[in-house]
């Protein structure tokens, strides 16, 4: 059944974000590629086109078909990119800015906007990110909105029913956002109410039947959300007989997670678990290898011949057998629409026999409906613990991409804003990765070190100093790698920091906290320790969150204890211009 509301995907990471949105009111949503034709989208009741980095004045930016926009049963919300697109297309003015508008903005609401910013206050605030704008709206358009740098923040046809944000309405930071999407979706498309991931349980276990007929169900599962949740269908579907899992220890995981994976899969009814211990093959692989991309290509690949491994000798290959996933909405179309937006770091491997089990059509995938939030409160309805379904997320190469390594020795270097570690990290600066060093400032609260951050072109994160055996200026790096003894330290540290902050309840305030080790110390203790704990919404964007006094405390306490452990720095960055993880 068609959905509702199809989202075009112009480019940008947000197009993920409005679909779930616009479910998470109540609506059936799906993404699409931004030059759908006009005829798939006609059966919706609205379609969103979404933000993107392009301009509409660069080749082969993203387009629409233009019969979309003249079918009047169907109402149109253009957002950022989607509002430039919706005025080039129809005759308004789009001029070209160098350096854009990122950040909050306050809106004065004009006395005419009725429908879609009808009954919210007059001023608002809203999320901007754009170069690029709307100066003159095409004919038969009114404005709606402005702001004090952008004269057209809000525009609307209300004849043809079609609508135009600058700003984000999807996101957080937008103060009336929700409000705004639910008087598009009931107000001017006349949505019904028709989605419940919840309510779809039976109907899934259903499907699953059907898809496995006689045959069983095989599962690497890697003690996510995703996979977990996946195999309790399968599990319900199908009993335990007929449901096989595998985990593959790496050795990349965290202090106890094979035996917490092995008690999950106990709790959710699993008879048939599997424990394949690849921790010294990983190793080996590593030996020797620093940057960032490289650990995650060799890890994909051990991933892969690892899993070829269990598929052929375990016979799982043959008729009497398929394949489980946990693949979710995301996944199904990164390879489609959002293919636009460029690379960030490089997060799926796919194994050859998998993609001919795939090709074969001997796959179950029962989750391919639904974002991540809407796993979560299916695993709820089945059981799946608490504990385990709020855990924060975990990234797939593990521990490896939270050890930095180095191949040289370096020392620190002195500027007028600070020591300028001699690491690198990851960062993210618009839609393009940067790997630039870290600025150890002194005293800055977080809005000045951001600051900070986007004024220098040689660096992408900014850390301060809680505590450490020497001073800074001492510290140096020396050529450093995966090993066991550096993994151990990162284990302890993370360890450290999750019994902590879950004892004074910090986890639940933050989104994800990585702890990681970088090459920065003294002969007798190489490492130091990075605190990372920041907040988001999904992970495309974070703020970094201060830790609380009393907490830290204890936790630099603890942590130089740790042996072989110099310094604990509290990363001040967000995201941009830093990513969450360091690689
Ligand atoms: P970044 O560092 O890109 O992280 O801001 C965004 C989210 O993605 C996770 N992440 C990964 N997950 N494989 C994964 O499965 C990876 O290689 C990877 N890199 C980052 C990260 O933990 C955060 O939640």
């Amino acid at each position: 059944m068609a959905p509702q509301i199809f989202v075009l995907d112009a480019g940008g990471q947000y197009c993920h974000l409005i679909a779930r949105k616009v479910r998470e009111l109540g609506v059936s949503a799906e993404v699409r590629a931004s030059d759908t034709p006009a005829h798939e989208l006609a059966p919706a009741r609205g379609i969103i086109i979404s933000g993107g980095p392009s301009s509409v004045y660069e080749a082969g930016s993203p387009r629409i078909d233009p019969e979309t926009l003249k079918n009047p049963n169907t109402a149109v919300l253009g957002i950022c990119y989607g509002q430039q697109l919706m005025a080039y297309e129809q005759g308004g003015v789009v001029e070209q800015g160098d350096k854009g508008e990122y950040g909050f903005a306050q809106i004065a609401v004009s006395a005419n906007a009725t429908d879609l910013l009808g009954g919210l206050p007059e001023s608002q605030q809203v999320w901007m990110s754009h170069r690029d704008k709307v100066t003159a709206v095409p004919p038969g358009y009114a404005i709606l909105a402005s702001t004090d740098t952008c004269s057209i923040a809000a525009m609307a046809n209300a004849a043809t029913r079609q609508y135009a944000v600058q700003f984000h309405p999807e996101v957080v930071h937008t103060t009336h956002g929700r409000a705004i999407l639910s008087n598009f979706l009931f107000r001017i498309c006349n949505c019904e109410k028709d989605w419940n991931p919840t309510g779809l349980i039976e109907e899934l276990e259903e499907q699953i039947r059907r898809t496995a007929g006689d045959r069983s169900v095989f599962f690497f599962v890697s003690g996510g959300v995703d996979s977990t949740v996946a195999y309790t269908l399968c599990l319900r579907a199908l009993g335990p007989e007929r449901v096989w899992g595998a985990y593959v220890d790496t050795g990349l995981m965290r202090e106890g997670e094979t035996g917490f994976v092995r008690n999950l899969f106990r709790t959710v009814g699993a008879t048939h678990f599997h424990v394949e211990d690849a921790r010294a093959r990983f190793m080996g692989a590593l030996a020797g290898s620093a940057e960032p991309e490289k650990k995650r290509h060799i890890i994909g690949q051990q991933f892969v011949d690892i899993q070829e491994q269990v598929l052929q000798t375990g016979h799982f290959t043959d008729g009497n057998w398929i394949l489980g996933q946990g693949t979710i909405y995301p996944d199904t179309i990164e390879s489609g629409g959002t293919a636009k937006a460029d690379l960030i770091k490089t997060h799926h491997n796919r194994v050859p026999a998998i993609q001919k089990l795939i090709d074969e059509n001997r796959i179950i995938e029962p989750l391919t409906q639904f974002y991540k939030d809407e796993v979560r409160a299916v695993g709820r309805q089945l059981g799946v613990p608490d504990e385990f379904l709020d855990r924060h997320p975990f990234p797939g190469p593990g521990l490896a991409i939270r050890c930095l390594c180095a191949t040289e020795a370096a020392a620190p270097v002195q500027t007028e804003d600070g020591w300028i570690l001699p690491v690198k990290s990851v960062g993210v600066q618009g839609d393009s990765r940067s790997y630039r060093s870290v600025l150890v400032v002194n005293g800055a609260s977080r809005t000045e070190a951001t600051a900070i951050v986007n004024r220098r072109t040689d660096v992408n994160r900014a850390v301060r100093l809680a505590a450490s055996h020497s001073p800074v200026a001492e510290m140096r790096t020396a050529p450093a790698f995966l090993t066991e003894e550096r993994l151990d330290r990162l284990r302890r540290a993370d360890a450290i920091v999750r019994k902590l902050s879950h004892e004074q309840g910090f986890d639940a305030q933050t989104w994800q906290f990585p702890v990681v080790l970088i090459p920065v110390g003294t002969p007798d203790r190489p490492d130091s320790v990075v605190l990372r704990p920041i907040q988001s919404v999904d992970g495309m964007t974070a703020d970094a969150v201060e830790i609380p006094p009393a907490l830290l405390h204890s936790l630099t306490e603890e942590l130089s204890q740790v042996a072989g452990v110099d310094g604990i720095f509290c990363d001040l960055t967000n995201k941009p211009p830093g990513t969450i993880e360091w690689e």
